[in-house]
């Protein structure tokens, strides 16, 4: 038998799990680590937390699985994307790592535009125009801000290719994630030099780069002897979180959209050639499938304003609901007329990235009455949020990007309500499917191709993916949402101009 290992370095976790090749998860785990924030919008994390996490877990799931150790034929990697772990020539962390959520680097957009030639020259080269979530801005802020832990920097790493790092021994990225570094021809599914010569930034500081299938390595023995494993186990490329959660949902051919909603929300499509948002709102990125793309809008703070909710404002709940906090914040939320009676909600509170591109953009509740209840608040945080998320299916709408069926993923979506939520902002039946651990799932599977369990991705996926609900749009409800919309969009262009006063005053 072979079994196949998914592992997802996410932003408040990390999870792992086992599948066999029929798709069937054997065993799950999850580690959960911090996250700090230095001074306001700023984002970071150390990479050794995702390296323990990454240890655990994968022990925890062998074991409860109960396989025999050379029976794991392969490793998928995915992670949270763009974040910039920079290592010294030993290897050796040199500084916490900058998250995609981090919004230091404004000047720094503006430098590389200005270094590439102008926005349209930029976008030319890789794709996309400068978003302070990438990782290319972080490099730059490094060498403007801390120029000896520049001077020390051999190599700069995404999240999940340092754990590759520490699970093989290799430098090595995939196609996906190294898209969101802005530093890829993303046609060309390669480094653009041209782009590296003009930030005169040495090719030599990034990893290898591989389709999201291929295998980059094996095992070190010292490594496959501590989780358990052996050391003909191979790591594949993997993916960044949204197109491994875009492989785990079965989002390989065009006509279907996936929702995820977790820390970010993210709404993503495939596409069969490389297609621009000539604005540059959406991102195009290569997808963990061979010669094909993605394009995607994100919403930096999605299910991280609710978990936000939670852990600053509702302790005491928390404490008396017996850790069913969320089952309780649902059943007020559901209570509360779709609307929230007048309450909207911005989810900006990490800046924002589609439609914005603001980095200084805010979170706010608008509307405020003596009758605004608990539940409000919570309905609100997951209207605003969908509502944020909506921005960018009108943008994909407008790229006349088919969207026949709309797949919603991710740790929001398992609540009834912000599922109904979504079909009736989105005006489109929220699909689920049996697979609900997206990125882990997605990148187990192309452990599976990568090990020749299948011939390729999409297969990987038809044999694996179905669907097993849909919940279908209440008119009424979407009537109400149709003019709520437009208030909400009109909230942050009023808002904008103070946003950046208040950021400056900070
Ligand atoms: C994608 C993005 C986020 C992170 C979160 O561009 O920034 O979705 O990948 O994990």
């Amino acid at each position: 038998m072979s079994y196949f290992l998914g592992v997802d370095i996410g932003t408040s976790g990390t999870k792992t799990l086992l599948i066999d090749p029929t798709g069937k998860i054997l065993a799950e785990a999850t580690e959960t680590y911090p996250l700090s924030h230095p001074r306001p919008m700023w984002s970071e994390q150390n990479p050794e937390h995702w390296w323990k996490a990454t240890v655990k877990t994968i022990k925890s799931v062998v074991k409860k699985a109960r396989v025999q150790p050379a029976d794991v034929k392969g490793i998928g990697l995915s992670g949270q994307m763009h974040g910039s772990v920079f290592l010294d020539k030993n290897d050796q962390v040199i500084r916490p790592a900058l998250l995609w959520n981090d919004q230091r680097t404004s000047a720094e957009c503006g430098e590389i535009e200005k270094l590439a030639g102008g926005r349209a020259k930029l976008i030319k080269m890789v794709a996309n125009p400068a978003m302070t979530g990438f990782t290319a801005p972080k490099i730059l802020w490094l060498r403007n801000n801390e120029p000896k832990n520049f001077a020390n920097t051999a190599k700069v790493l995404l999240p999940k290719d340092y754990v590759r790092l520490r699970l093989t021994g290799d430098y090595a990225t995939d196609v996906s994630d190294a898209s969101g570094t802005l530093l890829l021809n993303v046609t060309k599914r390669d480094w653009s030099k041209p782009l590296l010569k003009k930030l005169d930034l040495d090719p030599s500081l990034f990893p290898n780069c591989y389709e999201s299938e291929d295998v980059t390595g094996t095992l070190t023995s010292a490594v496959a002897k501590q989780l358990g494993l052996t050391s003909e186990c191979v790591v594949v490329g993997g993916a960044g979180d949204c197109a491994a959660n875009g492989i785990g949902t079965g989002v390989v051919k065009k006509g279907i959209l996936s929702t995820s909603m977790g820390t970010s929300g993210v709404m993503f499509v495939h596409s069969d050639e490389v297609q621009f948002d000539p604005a540059g709102r959406l991102h195009t990125f290569c997808h963990a499938v061979r010669d094909r793309w993605h394009m995607m809008g994100v919403t930096l703070t999605a299910g991280g304003a609710l978990s936000w909710f939670v852990d600053t404002l509702c302790q005491e709940l928390e404490k008396s609901s017996k850790g069913k906090v969320y089952e309780v914040l649902n059943r007020e939320a559901a209570a509360v007329p779709p609307g929230c009676e007048g309450l909207i909600f911005l989810p900006y509170m990490a800046g924002e990235r589609t439609p914005h591109a603001d980095p200084d953009a805010r979170g706010c509740f608008f509307g405020l009455t003596l009758k605004h209840t608990r539940g409000h608040m919570a309905r609100a945080i997951m209207e605003g949020v969908t509502f944020a998320m909506r921005d960018s299916l009108e943008i994909i709408q407008d790229l006349n990007v088919p969207v026949r069926q709309v797949r919603v993923s991710g740790g929001g979506s398992k609540s009834d309500l912000w599922r109904q939520i979504q079909a009736d902002v989105f005006g489109k039946p929220a699909v689920t499917i049996n697979a609900e651990q997206g990125p882990a799932f997605g990148v187990a599977l192309l452990a599976a191709v990568g090990s020749g369990e299948y011939k390729n991705v999409t297969q990987a996926c038809t044999a694996t993916i179905r669907e097993v609900s849909k919940t279908p749009v209440i008119a009424k409800n979407r009537k109400r949402y149709d003019a709520i919309f437009p208030v909400f969009q009109q909230l942050y262009r009023s808002l904008a101009k103070d946003f950046k006063t208040i950021s400056n005053l900070v």
